[in-house]
């Protein structure tokens, strides 16, 4: 299976509320001052059926929000924003390998990942505190510290906009690769996550071997090297140590994280790099390309704590871009591109932004 029909939507009738010119503020974590023409809140599959069907928005294309953790709102939103807050986590079915949980789309995820360890579940651990919701998740195949949300994904539910059928997705049918899916791609605003259901092996290994995580686990007096089982909350612990110490607070500093993926070059261009910057940070690909350290590049390039008027540079992460007070999705952009053009001129290496512009 990839693609099948899931259960029908109920087709109880749903009240919901239109909200004209309804301001955006708070439902991006770069905090832009950005309005939607009209927006509504989505508790229920019934009430988002109501939204796309109701004639007072006819002829308004939706756009979903989840978290608004992975956007950059550059101009009011000329459309139905559907602020996904739909509720709802359990442990659906267990068999002799793993435990399958499922959470809606509008729960938080760092919250749904605590849960999951205090049911005594781990696997999800190294993901700990990335902003934004579970029905976020698979659209960009978070990941953070050696795991990718793909090696616990099972299955999710949406809802097609053009025909209001639900859908189930599984592994295949999302296409996930490194911060990227098939939403993102020809699925893009043609679906809406409601849920997402989660594959937790039953025979955990911890993964603590990435740097950083040692590094801070070792500071606790715990050994990741000797392989000893390092306990999950422990690998969840340090994951929100590093974080705090690395990666700004959205709601104190306004941003989406890594704004550039790591680029991924062809092995002749990196012998060439290797070879004009020996220090290059780069990772090796199964397939004889490298993977290079955007924040690395971006840091080398002198950017590190710059800005462009309010839209700055993190001072302990180049990798990501901060809206420092009043800033605009256009000033972020400006940013963006003047970094990209330096990068590509003293590297030859092209930036890709990671969040979805609009
Ligand atoms: N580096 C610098 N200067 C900087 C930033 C990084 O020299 O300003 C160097 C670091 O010293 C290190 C290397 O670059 O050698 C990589 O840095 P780090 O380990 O912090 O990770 P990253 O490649 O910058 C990626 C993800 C993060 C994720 C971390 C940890 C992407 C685009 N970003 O960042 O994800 O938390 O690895 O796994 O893949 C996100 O997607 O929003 C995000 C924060």
């Amino acid at each position: 299976m990839s693609s099948a029909p899931a259960v029908p939507v109920s087709s109880d009738p749903a009240p919901i509320r239109l909200l004209e010119r309804y301001p955006l503020r708070e439902h991006n974590t770069f905090g832009f001052d950005v309005h939607a023409r009209l927006a509504c809140r989505i508790e229920s599959e019934g009430q988002l059926l109501a939204a796309i069907r109701d004639p007072r928005v006819a002829g308004l294309a939706p756009f979903v929000l989840g978290g608004g953790s992975n956007v950059v709102l550059t101009r009011d939103v000329d459309a139905l924003v559907l602020l996904i807050a739909l509720r709802g986590r359990r442990v659906v079915r267990e068999d002799d390998d793993a435990v399958y949980v499922e959470a809606a789309a509008g729960e938080n995820w760092h919250e749904f990942v605590a849960w999951t360890l205090a049911q005594g579940l781990p696997g999800l651990e190294n993901l700990a505190l990335i902003p934004g919701t579970v029905g976020a998740a698979p659209i960009q195949n978070i990941g953070a510290y050696g795991l990718e949300m793909c090696e616990r994904f099972a299955s999710l539910r949406a809802i097609e906009l053009a025909t209001g059928e639900a859908v189930e997705l599984d592994a295949a049918a999302c296409r996930f690769g490194y911060r990227d899916s098939f939403f993102k791609r020809e699925g893009r605003e043609r679906f809406v996550i409601t849920s997402v259901t989660f594959r937790l092996p039953k025979a955990w290994t911890p993964r603590a071997n990435y740097a950083d995580i040692a590094r801070e686990l070792a500071a606790r007096g715990i050994d990741s090297a000797s392989g000893a089982a390092v306990p999950a909350q422990a690998i969840f612990d340090a994951v929100v140590a590093v974080r705090r110490a690395k990666l700004p607070d959205p709601l104190e500093l306004g941003n989406a994280g890594s704004f550039f993926k790591n680029p991924v070059i062809d092995a002749a261009q990196f012998a060439a790099l290797k070879a004009r910057e020996p220090e290059v940070v780069s990772y090796p690909q199964a397939d004889g390309s490298a993977k290079l350290a955007a924040g690395w590049l971006i840091d080398r390039c002198g950017w590190k704590g710059r800005a462009l008027g309010a839209a700055a540079v993190h001072e302990r992460q180049a990798l990501v871009l901060v809206n420092r007070g009043g800033a605009s999705g256009a000033d972020v952009l400006e940013l963006a591109d003047a970094i990209r053009a330096d990068v590509l001129a003293r590297f030859g290496v092209e930036l890709e932004a990671e969040p979805v512009c609009r």
